[in-house]
């Protein structure tokens, strides 16, 4: 096993109808409250106003910024920090998916920080800016997916170069994150199932990224990835069933959250494969990755055969005792089980021809990897011509 540092500081106050709590829960944080949220549609419109009937009831004054998009662009969220400052904030409520939290934190942070939201992302050889601190984050996801409401990542997308990336940072890990399942059955299907999806890529980014170190991490995320199987199955027949959507909630926020990969912490770069799809074509983040999972499967099965076999036996029924083999029937049978759940997804499907590949492989190679050695992940090597080949096995 590696060594490793690991706790768990933002409160999960869980159970349904717990949203009713939140202006007493944020009062212990704040008095002039910058509530963050997708756009007002009409499905959000309800959840928004009673949110604000909250935050108001308890006392609070509340700034409303109804602007931050899936793939939230930096030009966005630094309209929000210049707001948040001009308006004397002193806390953030997101109410949102990982989208809307994810750009709370970059507002939250970089309001208390100084400089632009974009200034602080990892960008090949630039160093980020580093924060100084943050303003407080109360976080009310509607979307179980990333579990970013109760950890220190954010990614942004600049939509003007075209780039998405991310940051870490403890600053801006959630104070209280409020899990409260008849806010999740608000979800529409379509997006539930690319959270599902998103979950599931979560799972897998550090399972098959390792050798054997850790028995304790494979078993935690091997019972993940048997349960939200399970619950996945469940909420598509059922998206009102709240004892499933908390099931969801705890699956999504304990499988990126590093009780999954406890004693063997590395990665292998599947989010970062996904990320142009995300900055050239606006895909949403759980349906790219839908995409990119089984072809990255697929491509790299005979890399790491002994880790692919051990998921594909413990959690997809693979019988196969040569480990090569079972290796490479992990990737049919998760395309079998995203079939099943009506999320089998591909980029001719979504209208996307091969044009942009070479592009899109050397955006990742030039913000992630080292273009001289043409490589990202030291653990399983990926060079330009090998995000191509996966990109081609998802056309
Ligand atoms: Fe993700």
């Amino acid at each position: 096993m590696d060594n490793f540092d690991w706790n768990f500081p933002t409160t999960l106050t869980y159970g349904p109808g717990r949203l009713a709590e939140l202006g007493d829960i944020t009062k212990e944080h704040g008095k002039k409250v910058f509530l963050a949220t997708y756009h007002r549609v009409p499905v959000l419109a309800p959840l928004i106003d009673r949110t604000i009937g909250y935050l108001e009831a308890a006392g609070l004054e509340v700034v409303v910024f109804e602007k931050i998009e899936p793939n939230p662009r930096s030009s966005t969220i630094d309209e929000g920090i210049q707001l948040f400052k001009d308006s004397g904030c002193d806390c953030v409520v997101a109410l949102g998916g990982g989208s809307v939290i994810d750009g709370s934190k970059y507002i939250a942070a970089t309001a208390f920080s100084g400089g632009n939201s974009w200034d602080y992302v990892v960008l090949g050889d630039r160093a980020p800016r580093e924060y100084t601190g943050a303003y407080p984050i109360v976080a009310v996801p509607t979307v179980s997916a990333a579990g970013s409401e109760v950890n220190a990542g954010g990614v942004l997308t600049n939509w003007e170069t075209k780039e998405k990336s991310f940051s870490r940072s403890p600053y801006r890990i959630p104070k209280v994150a409020i899990i409260d399942p008849e806010v999740l059955a608000t979800l529409p299907l379509s997006i539930t199932k690319d959270s599902c999806v998103d979950i599931f890529s979560h799972q897998i980014e550090r399972y098959l990224a390792d050798e054997d170190k850790s028995e304790f991490a494979d078993r935690v995320t091997e019972g993940l990835i048997l349960m939200l199987k399970d619950a996945f199955a469940k909420i598509v027949a059922d998206p009102t069933d709240l004892e499933t959507r908390g099931t969801l909630a705890l699956c999504s926020i304990f499988s990126w959250q590093g009780l999954q990969a406890l004693g063997r912490m590395g990665t292998i770069p599947m989010h970062s494969i996904e990320m142009p799809l995300s900055a050239h074509y606006d895909m949403p983040h759980g349906h790219g990755m839908g995409v990119v999972i089984p072809a990255y499967m697929e491509y790299f099965a005979d890399k790491l055969p002994h880790r692919w076999a051990k998921m594909a036996r413990r959690c997809f029924d693979v019988t196969a005792e040569d480990d090569l083999e079972a290796a490479k029937q992990l990737a049919p049978a998760v395309r079998e089980w995203f079939a099943s759940v009506d999320s089998l997804f591909t980029l001719s499907g979504d209208g996307i021809d091969d044009s942009k590949f070479v592009q899109m492989a050397e955006d990742v190679m030039r913000m992630f990897g080292d273009p001289e050695k043409d490589r990202i992940s030291s653990i399983i090597p990926t060079s330009v011509q090998d995000m191509v080949e996966i990109y081609k096995l998802a056309l």
